[in-house]
């Protein structure tokens, strides 16, 4: 399957997905073929470039959504990707982005989606003193962090004594959960829904 991985920071699930591309779970079965940040000075966009991968960058600041999302679609559309993979992009996407790739976009988010959505969950489990937390992949519809579930893995935060740890330890779960459930979707043992319910399968 062919991959673009959506990013604004730093790109640590991005250099995971390529690293599973290259030598793990993902090898023969998906290639990313563009890194798109909406960030031109996003670090992960510099770390898959120096990796030699596909980048492109269209900067967001300061223009209407819709009109963002619509052009961004339309760039991406040109790698024809399979399904696209949010690594920590950091923006609600509009009908104008989901509908070209209806059923085929994924994010992670490093909480349950059914108690967290939004930014700062490694905050809200660290202060709330959580014995656990899940690290959820889920399918991407217009809401924030509401899609459908594909994958969750419970991270055990007992004794996680500072937000580093707990970070930490999330991260290392996100990094192998991401390129597993990927690797199941791609592999046809997951089923993607598309928006207007029909099953598709995603192509190798
Ligand atoms: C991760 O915690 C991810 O779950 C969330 O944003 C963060 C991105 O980190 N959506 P990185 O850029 O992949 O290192």
């Amino acid at each position: 399957a062919r991959l673009a991985i959506l990013l604004s920071g730093r790109g640590s699930n991005m250099l995971a997905l390529l690293e599973a591309t290259k030598t793990g779970v993902l090898k023969d079965l998906a290639e990313v073929v563009v890194v798109f940040s909406n960030k031109p000075d996003a670090p992960g966009l510099a770390f898959a470039a120096e990796r030699g991968c596909p980048v492109a960058a269209l900067p967001s600041q300061g223009r209407k959504r819709e009109a963002f999302d619509a052009e961004a679609a339309a760039l991406l559309q040109r790698y024809q990707p399979d399904l696209v993979v949010l690594a920590g992009y950091m923006r609600i996407l509009s009908p104008a982005f989901i509908q070209p790739f209806a059923g085929r976009i994924l994010n992670i988010h490093p909480a349950d989606t059914q108690q967290h959505q939004g930014l700062h969950a490694y905050e809200w489990a660290f202060e709330n003193h959580l014995p656990e937390t899940k690290i959820t992949v889920h399918l991407v519809d217009e809401g924030l962090d509401t899609g459908p579930i594909l994958a969750q893995q419970t991270v055990d935060l007992r004794g996680a004594d500072t937000l580093e740890e707990v970070e930490r330890r999330g991260l290392a779960v996100e990094h192998y959960l991401y390129a597993e459930t990927l690797a199941e979707l791609i592999k046809g043992n997951q089923t993607v829904m598309s928006s207007a319910g029909e099953a598709s399968r995603v192509p190798k």
